[in-house]
């Protein structure tokens, strides 16, 4: 009788396990809103520049407009937007509200309203699709043409066609677009800037039908209706007010998949595991889709994950499809699940047949195992209630130990309130008892996890190794001086845990991983832009620069390293690890004695002396600029099997004047040689054995982002294209409802009339 009570606690377990997980994934970056409205926006878009993939296209940018109810997401440059009506990721498609050309004529002279609608779409990732769309032309005798450009083609595109009726009884509602009130055709692909014109005979303009239309529109949303021909712009007031749904390819259009084996190219977009890229179909570049077995957001690190094709409902209308597993036990795998007949059960030898072969005796014995489990899970959870009460002393005994009384009092007196003090089951949960799946790194001075605070804020927690009692008063220190720098290239403290025998520090989540990850790693080395290395470099320098000067009292960091340097998805410099920092003594006898520090980045004087200062910073950040312009670890194997130190074999190639040997091959191009010597003569005055004749980190920022100016000043700005129709006597400039056109360059298109 005693089996009861346990299946109810297992079904329970079970159900509250299904609806944490079958909630659905995120498909937009950590933080971010992924909804506009009623719209899903999954990243690479993204509502507003931080939260898109702004770097790969800007026109990922939303703007989500809230003057409306509910808000509408907006995609192009104001006033030249496009309504979203929506985003698919598996199919790379967007659908959008599209403009629509028409004239309106009162008598057969006089045109009353007119509009050319169309979109520029180069530099955006957008074309609209061909199998998607048609170019639909309402009214009779008229004739409609869409005219643009296609990215592989400097020649004009144009086609059309021809619309004719002598009366509305010549036409019936629901026909097809063949001719009879209405035309439509297909389009080319790659067209990266078109527009929708009318071509109308005003002597012939039929009285019935005073309205014209022509559009790009997705297949099988226009259906002919005869009020469309006789209304005046009735068509738009009632079946198009926010305009026509148009269906555009986006692709990351800058790059393609890499071909196997090749490095991957930089920024490339496939960044979940469980991902795998595909070629676009319209247009350059390539997208990304969750391989089989995964769903979610492939554009997103961990972004496609494991479906469970176990917890697939019954309800589900594709369950027998989906779910073979009918009789058995189903047990979900990473990318499948396998089908396992039960205990007690045996494969009927199809798919989804389970027969039963237990004996009588057999169900005894399980009878059996089951009742002396209750007992033993009783014992346990009386034991577990003995150890607990034991452990919550030992909390406190820890949280007096690790100072958190006088954190308490400091963050009063201070009023220090950007730190949350966290407890023990807090960080448990957020890690999942420090579960393995989420160590995001681990080096000399502990684990790092990733971890999820309620309301799914992402965190990064360190565990620190055991640390001996005298340190323990520097780390309440450090919290309390990390909790004071507020600089958005270093990275935040948010939080700690004091309630355990080594202390823990809770950061904000980087997600691109490691400056040394991101230059060393062995496996996939893609080729890193030197503007790119240029924003690094400046950004960590500006950081080091403001903990060295613009904080109230200056804070060495003492560990300046490329593993120490995180990025961020827009690759964006955020210093971290100040575990072996210290604040610089007022006093000017006192000094500080230098303790840590790591092979290959230590300042030979500090080393001698024992002292720390702000030159063993900008010593130890050289080392970095030189991995930066070499992509070589500060000690590294050379051809003949050697190691060698970095800033040594530098500064002899610099002097012997064999700098392009030793840069790296990817970014040595002629017009950037300049920037390249310049960046190399920093590195080496920032190298210089003697500490005073060191620049100031304040020095190296400033260099830094002048030689980010002077090479961000070589990229030129295309010209814009402009477009010009002229038919016979007619003749109107674009322009556009939509993404706008704005230049001057002047294609003719001239139709010869005679043969209509
Ligand atoms: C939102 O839409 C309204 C109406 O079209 C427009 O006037 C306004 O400028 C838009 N706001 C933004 C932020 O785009
Ligand atoms: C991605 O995969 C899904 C399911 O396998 C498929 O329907 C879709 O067409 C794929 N998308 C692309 C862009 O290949
Ligand atoms: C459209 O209307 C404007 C004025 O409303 C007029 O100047 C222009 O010629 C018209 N275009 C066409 C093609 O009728
Ligand atoms: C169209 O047909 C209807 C009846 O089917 C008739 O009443 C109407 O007069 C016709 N209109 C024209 C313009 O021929
Ligand atoms: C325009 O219509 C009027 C009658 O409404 C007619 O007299 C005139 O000839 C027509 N003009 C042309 C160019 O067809
Ligand atoms: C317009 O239509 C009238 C009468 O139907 C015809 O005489 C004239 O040639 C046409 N003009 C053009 C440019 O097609
Ligand atoms: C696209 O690639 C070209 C050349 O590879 C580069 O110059 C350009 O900056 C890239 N554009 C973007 C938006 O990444
Ligand atoms: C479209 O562009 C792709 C990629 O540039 C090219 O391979 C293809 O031939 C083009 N197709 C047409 C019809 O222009």
């Amino acid at each position: 009788m005693k089996e009861a009570p346990l299946l109810m606690i297992l079904i329970t377990f079970q159900v509250t396990a299904l609806s944490a997980t079958s909630s659905g994934l995120p498909i937009s970056l950590p933080g971010c809103p992924d909804k506009c409205g009623d719209v899903s926006i999954p990243y690479p878009f993204g509502i507003g520049k931080g939260c898109a993939a702004a770097s790969m296209n800007r026109y990922f940018i939303v703007n989500c407009n809230s003057t409306f109810q509910p808000p509408r997401p907006m995609v192009g440059d104001p006033p030249a937007t496009a309504e979203i009506m929506d985003i698919s990721l598996e199919q790379a498609e967007m659908r959008v509200y599209g403009p629509i050309s028409y004239n309106c004529f009162t008598s057969n002279t006089t045109v009353m309203d007119n509009n050319t609608g169309g979109f520029d779409l180069v530099d955006t990732p957008f074309i609209p699709s061909t199998t998607r769309n048609r170019f639909t032309v309402i009214g009779c005798n008229t004739m409609g043409i869409i005219g643009g450009y296609t990215h592989s083609n400097p020649d004009l595109y144009v086609a059309g066609c021809y619309s004719y009726c002598q009366g509305i009884n010549s036409t019936s509602n629901g026909a097809p677009c063949t001719g009879k009130g209405c035309c439509e055709t297909t389009i080319t692909p790659n067209l990266t800037d078109y527009a929708a014109l009318l071509i109308i005979n005003q002597s012939s303009v039929w009285t019935f039908n005073p309205c014209f239309y022509a559009m790009l529109a997705e297949v099988g949303w226009y259906s002919f209706r005869q009020q469309d021909l006789v209304g005046r712009l009735g068509f738009i007031k009632e079946r198009a007010k926010r305009g026509v749904p148009l269906v555009a390819d986006w692709a990351i259009r800058n790059g393609s998949c890499p071909k196997d084996g090749a490095k991957a190219p930089f920024g490339y977009a496939c960044v979940s595991s469980n991902s795998y890229c595909v070629d676009a179909i319209n247009g350059p570049g390539y997208m990304c889709n969750c391989s089989e077995g995964y769903e979610g957001n492939p554009y997103l690190p961990r972004g496609c994950q494991d479906i469970d094709e176990c917890k697939l409902n019954k309800q589900n209308p594709n369950y027998e499809e989906l779910y073979p597993c009918k009789n058995g036990v189903c047990r979900n795998i990473p990318g499948g699940y396998v089908c396992k007949c039960g205990i007690g059960k045996r494969s009927d030898g199809k798919n989804s047949g389970c027969r039963p072969v237990l004996t009588q005796a057999e169900q005894v014995v399980i009878g059996l195992s089951v009742s002396s489990a209750v007992v033993i899970a009783l014992i346990c959870m009386l034991a577990m209630r003995f150890q607990r009460r034991k452990y919550r002393k030992e909390k406190d005994a820890y949280f007096r130990k690790n100072g958190g009384l006088k954190l308490y009092d400091e963050m009063r007196s201070r009023q220090v309130d950007t730190i949350h003090i966290l407890t023990e089951k807090e960080v448990k949960k957020a890690t999942e008892n420090y579960s393995n799946d989420r160590v995001i790194g681990c080096g000399g001075q502990g684990m790092v996890y990733r971890g999820t605070l309620d309301h799914d804020k992402v965190v990064a927690i360190k565990k620190s190794k055991v640390i001996n009692d005298n340190c323990r008063e520097e780390f309440v220190n450090e919290i309390i001086i990390l909790s004071q720098i507020n600089h958005r290239n270093i990275v935040r403290l948010l939080g700690c845990c004091l309630e355990v025998d080594v202390p823990m520090l809770v950061y904000e989540f980087i997600s691109n991983g490691t400056l040394f990850e991101f230059l060393h790693s062995s496996d996939c080395k893609s080729v890193i832009p030197l503007d790119l290395r240029l924003k690094i470099a400046t950004q960590s320098a500006e950081a080091l620069a403001y903990i060295h000067s613009s904080t109230s009292r200056t804070i060495l960091h003492g560990d300046v390293k490329s593993l120490n340097i995180l990025l961020d998805d827009e690759y964006n410099a955020k210093v971290a690890d100040f575990g072996a920092s210290a604040l610089k003594p007022i006093n000017k006898d006192d000094f500080i004695m230098f303790i840590q520090g790591t092979l290959g980045y230590l300042d030979p004087e500090s080393f001698v002396s024992h002292h720390l200062t702000d030159k063993s910073d900008v010593y130890s950040f050289g080392v970095v600029l030189l991995e930066l312009l070499t992509r070589k670890k500060p000690i590294y194997i050379d051809n003949l099997d050697e190691q060698k130190a970095l800033s040594h074999t530098f500064v002899l190639m610099f002097q012997q004047k064999q700098l392009r040997d030793i840069l790296d091959a990817d970014i040595i191009e002629d017009e950037v040689m300049l920037v390249l010597e310049k960046l190399a003569e920093l590195a080496m005055h920032c190298l210089n054995p003697i500490g005073d004749e060191r620049p100031t980190m304040k020095e190296v920022a400033e260099r830094l982002q002048m030689l980010s100016r002077i090479q961000m000043q070589q990229v030129t700005t295309p010209n814009p294209i402009r477009m010009h129709y002229t038919y016979g006597e007619l003749s109107m400039s674009i322009q556009s409802g939509g993404m706008k056109y704005q230049s001057s360059d002047t294609a003719k298109l001239v139709l010869d009339v005679d043969r209509l």
